[in-house]
Formats: C-alpha cells, structure tokens, sequence
C-alpha cells in the first residue's frame, strides 16, 4: 500500500536499543512482501518472533483443479451452499490458476486460533455480516461491503459479530496492489481514481497481548497447513510503522466512474494482481447519450477469464442469475447481453447492480467442488425465446 502509516509505540531510529519498563530489548522485526527492495514494515515484539513451542502438520491445501474441461460458459449458485466451518476451514476453493483462487465461504463458526498465508496476499470479500479483525498490525472493524487486503504472512483472525455470514477469499499469489494509473510517482491517489486515501481503513488501534500463553497460528505456505504453537500470545507488537499493514475499503465507498456512452469494465477495477484485476460494479447513473444503450456491448474477451460475483438481485435482464450467483465467461467465445436485454434496456437511468468481478489473464479452472453447485444449463441462456420479447428496464448493465 503507497502510504506510510505509524501505530504504537517507536524507537527514534531503525537498529537501536528499544527498551521494555523492565529494561529488557524488544525484539525488532522486518516485515517485507518482496525481499529487501519491496514495500516493508518494522514491528517491535514483546517476545522473540522466532520463538516456537511445537508445530503439527495438518495437511494439503492444494486445489484439486478439472483439468481439459470443454470450452463453455458456467454458472454457479452459492446459495445451494450449507454454513460450514470459520473463515479458513470453510473455504471450499470454486477456481483458480497459478496467479490466483478464488474460495467461496459460507462461515459458521468462530476461529479460535490465528491464521497467516505464507502464500500470498488475500483479498476477502463480506457480502454480509459485520465483525473486527484481529492482526498484527492492529485491529480493523469491518462490516457489509468490506474488502479486506491482507499481505501474505500478516497473522490474523476474524471475529464476527453474527453467524453465518458469507465471504469470498481471494488469494492472490502475487501482490494485491490498488492500479498504477490511479496513483502519481509519490504514490498519492489522484483526482480521477475512483476512491480516495480517506476510503483506506488501516488498523486503528493496536492491542498489546504481553501473556506468555500457548497460542496456535496456522500457517499456509507451500499450498500446505501445519498448525505452530508459540508459548506466547503472537500480537505482542507494541509498535509499527512502515508501508505494509492490512486495510479494509468498503465496495459503497467506490466513486462509479459514468459516460455519455458505456464505459469499458477497467473503469470498475479497485485492484490489481499478477495477471488479474478485482473490479466493483456499484449503484449509478446510466449512460446519458439521448440514443445510449446502456447494457454492455457484446465483446470477445479471446485473452482473458470473466468472473462476476452477485451480491445482490438486481439483475433482471440476466436471467435466472440470483444473489449469490457466480458467473464464468471464459476466453475464446464472446459474451454479451441476454436476448432482449439491449431493447429492455433502452431509457433506463440507473442500475443499483452490486457485484464483484475477477478478471484473470490466465485461465480459470474449475474444481470438482464448483460442480456441485452449477446450473449446467446457463451456457443456454442465448438462446432466443420463442415467447415475447424481455420488457422493462434492465438493470444488470455491468459486464
Ligand atoms: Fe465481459
């Protein structure tokens, strides 16, 4: 993240003698997400980082990919999935590739150990519920709406104030960064990115757990989970600064970018990866040409995956999409609005669509997991009916 930020408690300088009450050293820790040339953060622990009373291993986290599948397009319902397990082992992983994967949560129950991906940075997503996390770097109060972008190694935990709640969980093996374009050589938002530093919600408050008590993390690295137990709490930090720490942005909080005519999709990107992009479709006015055709045109993504998430039903030109729903326009064939849709569409002011959209340069594949919830007819669904035309304004107009 391209901002300097300061919580707790710092020695005048990096590498010096940083004192406890007892006159005791912190113990200084680097924290960096790409060697020594990469953005980093300097943390001070009460205990040794490096300390560890035992470690269990508990197994591969590696999803098991359909490999040579026929080209078409898919539609998943999540809704068909039951409350299961807390915010990491709940995650059923639906698609992926090697820059990204994507799991869908619906979460039960409430974590009781910490958690750090050595894997990559996260991205997860609350459709609903409210709650806090608990982190290295402090404490984030998250709510509806709320992405949260979490460097890879940060140890964390979330606490839902309700269950269940649902969440996407989006791992991205290389860094989540907020687009160049949006921000200048200093590394400042600029007046025409779509959100600003103030939407950035770094933690806030930076709760000091001094105890010696045994206390688990479990920690995926390798595409593997072993389970370590420290004999002290491990947000024992009682200071930080630097530019890596994990932030919230609320999806309302993204500023819609609109046009006399229809905008392209990278006007909706909030983030970038390695070879994918996360794009917010959010409540706003429509295209305002007095001739606009304000659902998409049909286009031939021939190089790139599409993948949107429905966060809720305000679709009514994409049938039989529900809230909850995930849609996958692979590469190679064009996609494009539902019979109909482009005429029920003409003179609608505005759409209150709310979706999330992944876009992978690399292949999606799905799992055997995603199978079970596909409607595998949707690849049918432009198909013209033999019935009247579609009426009404439409209002899904994102992708
Ligand atoms: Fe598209």
């Amino acid at each position: 993240m391209p901002r300097y930020v300061r919580l707790g408690d710092l020695p005048r300088k990096h590498h010096i003698q940083f004192r406890k009450p007892d006159g005791g050293l912190y113990a200084e820790q680097l924290f960096s997400t790409r060697g020594f040339s990469g953005p980093m953060s300097t943390l001070y622990h009460i205990n040794l980082p490096t300390e560890v009373a035992s470690w269990e291993d508990r197994g591969s986290v590696r999803p098991q990919y359909l490999e040579e599948e026929p080209l078409r397009h898919r539609h998943l319902k999540t809704s068909r999935l039951k409350p299961c397990g807390d915010a990491v082992s709940g995650r059923i992983p639906l698609m992926g590739n090697q820059d990204v994967e994507w799991n869908q949560v619906f979460v039960a129950d409430q974590m009781d150990y910490y958690y750090k991906n050595a894997d990559g940075d996260e991205c997860l997503f609350i459709h609903d519920g409210d709650g806090e996390m608990e982190s290295l770097f402090g404490t984030i109060q998250f709510k509806k709406g709320d992405y949260l972008v979490i460097p890879r190694g940060t140890i964390y935990k979330l606490r839902f104030d309700k269950l269940p709640v649902r969440m996407l969980a989006i791992v991205s093996f290389g860094p989540i960064e907020v687009p160049k374009r949006y921000r200048n050589e200093y590394g400042q938002l600029l007046e025409h990115a779509p959100y600003t530093q103030r939407d950035i919600r770094p933690p806030s408050d930076l709760p000091v757990h001094g105890q010696r008590v045994q206390t688990q993390v479990l920690i995926r690295a390798r595409h593997h989970h072993t389970m370590y137990t420290h004999p002290y709490h491990p947000l024992d930090v009682v200071g930080w600064d630097g530019y890596v720490f994990p932030f919230a942005f609320n999806i309302m909080d993204f500023q819609p970018i609109t046009g006399q005519l229809h905008m392209p999709p990278p006007i909706h990107q909030t983030f970038e990866g390695q070879n994918f992009v996360v794009c917010s479709f959010c409540p706003r006015m429509l295209d305002y040409h007095p001739e606009a055709i304000a659902v998409p045109y049909n286009h031939s993504n021939i190089d790139s995956d599409e993948v949107l998430y429905y966060c809720n039903d305000k679709f009514g030109s994409r049938k039989g999409i529900e809230e909850g729903s995930i849609t996958l326009h692979p590469l190679g064939i064009p996609h494009g609005p539902q019979p109909g849709a482009v005429e029920a569409s003409l003179g609608a002011k505005r759409t209150e669509e709310l979706a999330v959209m992944v876009d992978t340069f690399h292949p999606f594949k799905l799992t055997k997991e995603s199978l079970q919830i596909e409607d595998p007819d949707y690849w049918k669904s432009w198909s013209k009916p033999a019935g009247p035309p579609m009426t009404g304004h439409a209002e899904m107009t994102g992708d």
